[in-house]
């Protein structure tokens, strides 16, 4: 079977199919979504929340980012897997950034990197024109937590709005693959969806993006707090108390382990 190249997912957009992505980031993540079906693994730096306990993105290097990867794409070896770029390693000029997201896809095995952010589309072309392809993001930008000051919904107001679409746009024209719409009202979603060419995968920005990408802590029901945006599938939380309780409580019964667990 071919692999999967960034324009299938032109063409995607294209047949009006929805493009589905999820946030991985173990071997066992990737090997579960590959086998659902799910069209793009992203390795977000948000794993820096669900799987390392961090409050927010900031702390997440490039080497976290790396070794995350590399297990990622060992689970899925045929998944087009997305490498998202850490916090510092890509906003300190246009040769950290290449050499960063050449080793995201030469260390790690990644087929693409994502980065934050639609003011500087030079660096996206330079990225583009190394070979390397680019998914955009814009609108809630979690790497900026400290300057904005709280997590909220972008463009509500049109001149922010508007300020967003020339964003995609620049971005677009820079050579991005596709584009992340984070936390923008339903209607400006539909509008970046509606003058852009390539696809929008919205998270929290309504049903008219061309695909939609969900936390996979978020979407199992592992997260302690599920967002407006979010829809728990599963309860694997709970399931995960319960089965560990189980286990805690039959060892200390002395009915774990039983004869058949035990070599003869
Ligand atoms: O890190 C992440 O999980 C992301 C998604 C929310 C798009 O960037």
């Amino acid at each position: 079977m071919s692999k999967t190249t960034v324009s299938a997912f032109a063409k995607r957009r294209e047949a009006g199919e929805k493009i589905v992505m999820i946030t991985v980031g173990s071997a066992a993540e990737s090997a579960a979504a590959a086998a659902a079906g799910i069209d793009i693994l992203l390795v977000g730096d948000s794993l820096g929340n669900t799987m390392l306990g961090f409050d927010n993105t900031i702390p997440v290097t490039m080497e976290m980012m790396l070794h995350h990867t590399a297990a990622v794409r060992r689970g899925a070896p045929e998944a087009f897997v997305i490498f998202d770029m850490p916090f510092m390693s890509y906003q300190t000029g246009v040769a950290d950034a290449v050499r960063n997201a050449g080793r995201a896809l030469q260390e790690s095995g990644a087929d693409a990197v994502k980065l934050e952010g639609g003011a500087d589309p030079e660096l996206i072309r330079k990225l583009v024109d190394s070979g390397i392809p680019v998914l955009g993001h814009l609108g809630l930008l979690p790497q900026r937590i400290q300057t904005i000051g709280g997590y909220r919904i972008v463009g509500r107001d049109e001149e922010a709005a508007e300020a967003l679409i020339a964003e995609a746009r620049g971005i677009e024209a820079a050579g991005a693959f596709a584009v992340v719409l984070e936390c923008v009202p339903g209607e400006l979603g539909r509008r970046v969806t509606e003058v852009l060419h390539i696809p929008t995968i919205g998270i929290g920005s309504g049903a008219d993006c061309s695909g939609q990408v969900q936390v996979l802590y978020d979407t199992l029901g592992i997260s302690a707090r599920t967002p407006k945006h979010a829809k728990r599938f599963a309860e694997l939380g709970e399931a995960m108390r319960g089965a560990l309780a189980a286990y805690a409580a039959e060892v200390r019964s002395g009915t774990f382990p039983a004869p058949e667990n035990t070599f003869k």
